[in-house]
């Protein structure tokens, strides 16, 4: 009260001690004689406080992102693989982020790492390879529920990277490239059996009508002629082209 009387009457002073402004993505928190005002948040733009008995915190209400550092986490199955990922969050009401928790972000990271290894130490290997969206969706509505009391929304979580052990890598990469070479070694067997099939049955064809063979010279002969634009010119009757073969035989 007394403070009020003192800033009416003191006004055109005093008046550039009252106005704050904050940016339009920050509220601020006023502590009046150390209560927070009634109302919440201010912001953004102007308000006003009165001197001495008012002092106010700003927050940033933006997301914000932060990486998991990598975790060494024990699968079911018994395999220790190391995982990190990224965490989406933002203040979603600023009064509670400040009047419930000392330090909003470095609570919802320890928190995010604790639940990583959480979530990931009920899956084994073969589930944490294959189901990474449904691991980070889950992980998402865990936190987001854990952070409600700070006010704080997590909007999103990303599993980055799943590390297995050297050993493990190694003797996977060995097992690809095996099953490789053989699937290779089957399609090369195959192909050549193919080939061999292929003319053996030509010849058969060939052996048993030789006019098959005679039909066969003539389509290589207009082939040939289409592709150098001539005209060929048989000195003989065709039919005695048959002679010859049959002479041959
Ligand atoms: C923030 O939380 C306080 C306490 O629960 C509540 O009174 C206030 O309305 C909330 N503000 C917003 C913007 O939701
Ligand atoms: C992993 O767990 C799922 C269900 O819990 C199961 O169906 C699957 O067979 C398991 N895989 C291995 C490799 O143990
Ligand atoms: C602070 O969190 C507790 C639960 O931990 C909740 O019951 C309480 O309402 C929160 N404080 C405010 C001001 O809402
Ligand atoms: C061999 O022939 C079969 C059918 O006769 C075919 O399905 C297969 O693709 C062929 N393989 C190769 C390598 O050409
Ligand atoms: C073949 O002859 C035709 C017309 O007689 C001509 O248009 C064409 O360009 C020729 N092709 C070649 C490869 O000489």
């Amino acid at each position: 009260m007394v403070s009020l009387l003192f800033t009416v009457a003191t006004f055109p002073f005093s008046i550039w001690m009252c106005i704050k402004i904050v940016k339009e993505y920050e509220r601020a928190i006023i502590f009046r004689l150390g209560r927070i005002v009634q109302g919440g948040a201010k912001g953004p733009g102007l308000f006003f406080v009165l001197p001495c008995t008012d002092s106010f915190i700003k927050v940033d209400m933006r997301t914000i992102s932060f990486d998991i550092p990598p975790q060494e986490i024990l699968t079911k199955d018994s395999v220790t693989v190391s995982v990190d990922g990224v965490v989406y969050y933002r203040v979603q009401n600023a009064t509670l982020a400040v009047a419930n928790i000392t330090n909003a972000d470095s609570a919802t990271r320890l928190l995010a790492q604790t639940t990583l290894r959480n979530v990931l130490g009920t899956k084994n290997l073969s589930e944490i390879l294959s189901d990474r969206e449904e691991i980070a969706h889950n992980m998402q509505s865990t936190l987001d529920d854990a952070t409600d009391d700070w006010g704080i929304k997590v909007q999103r979580v990303e599993i980055k990277d799943v590390k297995l052990p050297v050993q493990l890598q190694r003797a996977m990469a060995a097992e690809a490239e095996a099953s490789r070479e053989a699937r290779a070694k089957v399609i090369a067997a195959e192909g050549e059996m193919n080939a061999s099939r292929a003319l053996k049955e030509a010849s058969l064809v060939i052996t048993e009508s030789p006019a098959a063979l005679q039909l066969r010279y003539l389509q290589t002969l207009t082939t040939i002629a289409a592709e150098k634009n001539s005209t060929i010119i048989f000195p003989l009757p065709i039919d005695m082209m048959q002679g010859i073969m049959g002479a041959k035989k």
